[in-house]
């Protein structure tokens, strides 16, 4: 056929559509077009393929490159200007929808001691990974929460927050995590600026923690009724204690050695409602076995170094690299030293994967459990 305007994605396998151009057809299919509607035939085979194929890029951003980047923005903008100050990271297979894979957007934030951004709410759920510096806190709907390194704290859909560092603090960076792209394709996604630009903090600080921290034990004159977390700051000591407690018992899985997930301690379930996140530690010298499944994966490493083989690539990290696994890639992960144990933060859209029903998982047949590495 002379004319290729129109698509025609033909599998020879029965059951797949398999329809070759006539004169006749690509007039029809011109017919239909200039009415806004198209035979399914021609585009079924792109639109349902027979497994996931995820335009996002297996991707590893060093700390060594984005740390002089990110600092740079500080003389360059205000964050009253900026509203945040963020160097965001683009996976050149979802720049159109500013995500750092699938639907998660991630970037690196920066404060100056004394800075304050601006109060505000949206509909994506968000979290920050604290990667350096002293004094930063976080203000979520009146609870103020102090912010040390490799703590994780929430910042849930809908609530007033706002970041800040103490003007006796240091500058401070941060991982933020976001479902933004996600809750945009949903066309869902609203953004209210705090009318009075900060919000007043109405609880004695770091009381999220004091009420809900403890491990399997609640406070008897409390009670919560939203959709997330009570708890909003996950602190890294406990957190690295659980792991090392953890990998005193056995090898943990196969696939993520000790993989410990963040929970909503009044639910098991994940922290909010669209993302979910975990730590975890690879044993001195322990090397991982291959598996994929459905949902999308961004990675900081919080502690040690080592590296991963995604989509058959090989990503070397050390502390405070960044890196994505994209759904339905293959990765296995390795920590590299011999005596140092190595952690992993990850957060992803599982909880989106799970409650809509398309959670899919699968081990890595032969080769003993490791994919072929790309030279
Ligand atoms: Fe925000
Ligand atoms: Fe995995």
């Amino acid at each position: 056929m002379s004319d290729r305007r129109h698509e025609n994605h033909r599998e020879d396998v029965a059951g797949r559509a398999n329809v070759a151009d006539t004169p006749e057809l690509v007039a029809y299919y011109d017919d239909l077009a200039r009415s806004e509607a198209g035979a399914l035939w021609t585009v079924a085979n792109r639109i349902e393929p027979w497994e996931p194929r995820s335009a996002s890029v297996p991707m590893l951003w060093r700390y060594a490159d984005l740390r002089g980047p990110v600092l740079r923005s500080l003389a360059l903008v205000e964050p009253e200007k900026a509203g945040r100050r963020v160097i965001y990271l683009a996976n050149p297979g979802r720049r159109d929808v500013v995500a750092a894979v699938g639907w998660l957007y991630s970037g690196i934030q920066v404060m100056n001691p004394g800075e304050v951004a601006t109060s505000h709410a949206h509909s994506a759920s968000a979290l920050r990974f604290i990667m350096e510096g002293r004094g930063a806190f976080t203000v979520v709907d009146g609870h103020k929460m102090t912010l040390g390194e490799n703590d994780f704290v929430l910042t849930p859909n809908g609530t007033w927050h706002e970041h800040g560092v103490e003007a006796d603090g240091t500058t401070c960076i941060w991982q933020d995590g976001l479902d933004i792209p996600l809750v945009n394709a949903l066309e869902a996604n609203f953004f209210v600026v705090h009318p009075r630009m900060r919000q007043e903090v109405a609880h004695p600080v770091d009381n999220s923690t004091a009420l809900w921290g403890a491990p399997a034990l609640h406070p008897a004159t409390h009670s919560w009724d939203r959709p997330y977390s009570p708890l909003l700051k996950y602190e890294w000591a406990p957190t690295y204690e659980a792991l090392l407690r953890r990998a005193r018992l056995d090898a943990g899985s196969p696939f993520d050695g000790i993989l410990m997930n963040y929970v909503n301690p009044l639910t098991g379930g994940p922290p909010m409602q669209t993302i979910g996140a975990s730590m975890q530690m690879l044993r001195p010298g322990e090397r991982t076995r291959a598996h994929r499944h459905t949902g999308s994966f961004v990675y900081q490493v919080a502690r040690g170094s080592g590296w991963s083989v995604i989509g058959g690539r090989r990503f070397d990290w050390k502390q405070r690299d960044i890196f994505v696994v994209p759904s339905w890639a293959f990765h296995e992960h390795a920590n590299a030293s011999d005596t140092e144990d190595a952690c992993l933060f990850c957060f992803n859209d599982l909880p989106v994967m799970r409650s809509l029903g398309l959670w899919r998982e699968e081990a890595l047949a032969g080769n003993d459990g490791h994919q072929v590495v790309a030279p």
